[in-house]
């Protein structure tokens, strides 16, 4: 058999049909594109940091529970004590983990529409069937489309991000407080953006015996350590933690991720920065007259109106500026550019170059 016929007869055709995850090339760009913080620490603490990195022992497997990084997270983020922590490599490990513990059972996964595109790209590998909820008008959840959604669906598991990418909304808090309580699926409240917003929900995941919290340092400045979490009731992560594999957390991570929590005041500080920020950047958009959605992320989405996001993500581009143009990847995001808040100069640099390509 050739190479080709082998690859034909071994590799599934859901595997061969699609692409690779393409992660646009930003080098020497302004990126604005990912949610990252656009902040980097002081230089002494980079020193000190790199000494940390230079004692770790690469020579050893790292700790299997990164339980270094337990404590210090737990107090940072008031974690309920009754409530038990899983590590992932970044969230999307923990996506993946929780969505293949349905693989063989028929039973489906559900997320809003549009959310994060990692849910059912996820479901789709692992052959899980996933069902798409819907948002009403103000891309808040729409309580009965859900309602009958679950009734066809019966997903084993819920993914809710709080506030949502890509439309950075809250959903309200009755809502979805009514699903919770109505559906017998594990609901996953994903707190990606929870350094934005005061809206928390680890209480839920103590209080409702079907709900669990995922969270990330992606957003806070630690997107490069790739460290997810999973808050949950000790009986589900005991569960889960079967599944991860024994070292998922590199020893670089664990070192950077612990020495982060050392510090975390940093942490805290840059991400107020990048609120305040929201709030310039937003009130600049509009008064350029693009239609600011209101966010509680570390992200605005713009509707470009008169103007078109394909050619404005594109000059954007020409300016050395990387943006997500959301046009094209779901009908409600049509004609909207998704810009991550960067620093007061980052935003100013963005706006000028707006201001140029809206007037030509
Ligand atoms: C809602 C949501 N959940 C999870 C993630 C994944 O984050 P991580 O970097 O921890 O994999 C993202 C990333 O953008 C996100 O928007």
């Amino acid at each position: 058999m050739t190479r080709d016929e082998l690859i034909q007869a071994l590799i599934p055709e859901r595997v061969r049909l699609v692409s690779a995850y393409q992660i646009p090339d930003a080098t020497g760009m302004v990126k604005l594109d990912a949610m990252e913080n656009p902040y980097r620490w002081p230089q002494s603490l980079l020193d000190d940091l790199a000494t940390r990195l230079a004692d770790c022992a690469l020579n050893r497997y790292p700790d299997s529970h990164a339980d270094l990084i337990r404590a210090p997270l737990a107090q940072w983020m008031q974690i309920p004590e009754t409530l038990d922590l899983l590590f992932g490599n970044g969230s999307d490990e923990i996506i993946g983990l929780l969505i293949s513990t349905l693989i063989g059972t028929g039973r489906s996964v559900c997320a809003p529409d549009p959310s994060f595109v990692m849910f059912q790209v996820l479901a789709n590998q692992y052959s899980v069937p996933f069902r798409a909820l819907p948002l009403d008008s103000e891309f808040d959840i729409d309580v009965d489309g859900w309602m009958d959604g679950l009734m066809t669906a019966d997903p084993a598991l819920i993914f809710v991000p709080q506030p949502n990418n890509p439309t950075g909304n809250l959903f309200s808090k009755d809502r979805l407080a009514q699903i919770v309580e109505s559906t017998q699926a594990l609901i996953v409240i994903d707190e990606a953006y929870t350094a934005f917003t005061d809206a928390d929900y680890l209480d839920w995941a103590k209080c409702y015996p079907n709900v669990v919290v995922m969270r990330t340092l992606s957003k806070v400045g630690l997107a490069g350590s790739r460290f997810g979490m999973l808050i949950g009731h000790p009986e589900w992560i005991v569960e889960f933690d079967k599944i991860r594999l024994p070292y998922n957390i590199n020893a670089m991570s664990q070192t950077a991720v612990q020495f982060a929590l050392e510090h975390a005041s940093i942490l805290e500080e840059q991400s107020g920065l990048i609120r305040q920020e929201r709030t310039r950047l937003s009130k600049r958009l509009s008064k350029r007259g693009f239609s600011v959605w209101h966010s509680e992320a570390n992200f605005v989405v713009i509707d470009c109106g008169v103007h078109v996001a394909r050619d404005l993500f594109e000059g954007l581009k020409q300016h050395q500026i990387l943006v997500k143009c959301l046009d094209g990847s779901h009908p409600r995001l049509t004609n909207t550019l998704r810009l991550t808040v960067g620093t007061p100069d980052e935003s100013d640099v963005l706006l000028s170059a707006l201001d140029q390509l809206v007037s030509r």
